[in-house]
């Protein structure tokens, strides 16, 4: 697809934000309760879940919430349309402002990430720059703390660029280690301050 970027809007108001998930979608629940409770005081709204598993949960949340989900997998072959290239399409068609990765764990690349330059967050589950890049998904990441012997944790929401979990660092918030932790204890722990992260990411970029 070739989308010439001064053709569409992306600073409508509501900021329409569509939100990239994989699994549980708990970070999604946070977002679509940030709505609910007027946290984005109408300045952004969720416009779509999109999802690269056909059985994510996030779907299920989105579908509790009336949101519109959408589904698209991983390109197969070189001939296919890329994931990415069908991601931009979508969010152009819905007049997208704001793309937040809530757990997605496919790469984004090619025009969608020139596009929306500064317009796609991605949500990480450590203090970036640490326990960052390629194969650090999910409990990956917890697994290589505890065994790094930190003493503390968090979570980071970043601008997206052409790198894997490289980009402009918005938001972090710390946790600590605990000696008795296990990397599910620890993944708990973070996810609640990835809660409290993603929405505060969400309404920064919706302000700006
Ligand atoms: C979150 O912990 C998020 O940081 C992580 O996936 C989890 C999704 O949880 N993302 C990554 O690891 C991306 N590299 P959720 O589905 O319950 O929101």
């Amino acid at each position: 697809m070739r989308v010439q970027p001064e053709r569409f809007v992306l600073s409508e108001n509501p900021v329409k934000m569509l939100i990239l998930v994989s699994g549980n979608g708990s970070n999604l629940q946070a977002l679509i309760d940030a709505e609910k409770q007027g946290v984005f005081e109408g300045a952004g709204t969720i416009t779509g879940v999109l999802s690269d598993r056909p059985c994510a949960y996030g779907l299920e949340r989105a579908r509790l919430a009336g949101i519109p989900v959408y589904i698209e997998l991983p390109a197969k072959s070189g001939t296919e349309p890329s994931l990415s290239d069908r991601i931009l399409d979508l969010a152009v068609k819905n007049h997208v402002g704001l793309i937040i990765l809530a757990g997605f764990l496919s790469l984004l690349r090619g025009d969608l990430i020139k596009v929306y330059a500064g317009k796609i967050i991605n949500l990480h589950p450590s203090l970036l720059p640490k326990f960052g890049g390629k194969g650090m998904m999910g409990e990956a990441v917890h697994q290589a703390v505890l065994a790094a012997g930190e003493t503390e944790s968090g979570c980071t929401v970043h601008l997206v660029d052409s790198g894997i979990d490289t980009g402009t660092i918005l938001i972090q918030r710390k946790v600590p280690v605990l000696p008795s932790d296990s990397s599910r204890s620890l993944a708990d722990r973070i996810h609640h301050a990835e809660h409290i992260a993603i929405v505060e990411a969400a309404v920064m970029m919706i302000r700006r």
